[in-house]
């Protein structure tokens, strides 16, 4: 069984019974936030990419849990830096798997800027519990998507949906055509006025348009990923 917990923004946990992996943990000034950084459990965390709202409270969370940050190398000597220590790091790039206790990573494209320099921005495809998961962090469409869509049969998309940083409604919609998304859990939406949407508008234009189904899932609630 994989449990999905959000945290709010892009911030969320998968728990299989045995491992929790965090995602972009920003906590800390997210005025959605649902739990406090100090309270967080995990064993890994996932950084998508070094803007504030995504590497947000990494480096504390990783050095309190000795939980493992996997990121760009360039975003993981930020989170080093921040944390005053050496912190226990992956560090893989684009393109790249590796196998972890917990499952697989895979880490891939977005198209968005970096917050540090070289620290390219990236989606992760995690493959734990028997689920396969695209975390698609903060991205424009891009037709690659296709090709993600291609390599693995994405179970859940996590996209987020906010516009102005993202993409938006229609664009998101389409990302989970282009996946071929059995389901999506949209994030990235109503942290603040400028990222607000109606995301039952979101639901209605991707289950007409895709096979997906869309879980609207509050800060603090959590789903079984079946
Ligand atoms: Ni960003
Ligand atoms: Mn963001």
């Amino acid at each position: 069984m994989l449990k999905y917990t959000y945290y709010g923004h892009a911030c969320f946990l998968l728990d299989d019974g045995a491992h929790k992996v965090l995602a972009d943990p920003f906590l800390t000034g997210n005025p959605k936030a649902a739990i406090a950084a100090k309270d967080v459990s995990c064993d890994y965390i996932l950084v998508s990419h070094a803007h504030g709202d995504h590497l947000g409270d990494a480096p504390d969370i990783a050095k309190r849990t000795e939980a493992t940050i996997v990121a760009i190398p360039e975003v993981i000597g930020l989170c080093n830096e921040q944390a005053g220590a050496e912190l226990k790091t992956h560090g893989m790039n684009l393109g790249g798997s590796v196998k972890l206790p917990f499952g697989k990573v895979r880490m891939t494209l977005a198209l968005h800027s970096s917050g540090v320099a070289g620290g390219i921005a990236c989606g992760f495809v995690i493959q734990m519990g028997g689920k396969t998961v695209y975390f698609a962090g903060d991205t424009a469409l891009f037709h690659d998507m296709k090709l993600i869509g291609r390599k693995d049969s994405i179970d859940y998309a996590l996209l987020p949906i906010g516009d102005n940083y993202t993409m938006g409604l229609e664009d998101a919609a389409l990302a989970a055509q282009w996946l071929n998304a059995a389901n999506v859990i949209p994030i990235h939406y109503d942290t603040w006025p400028v990222i607000e949407q109606d995301v039952k508008k979101y639901q209605e234009l991707t289950e007409s348009s895709t096979r997906a189904h869309v879980h609207i899932i509050q800060p603090g609630e959590s789903l079984e990923l079946k």
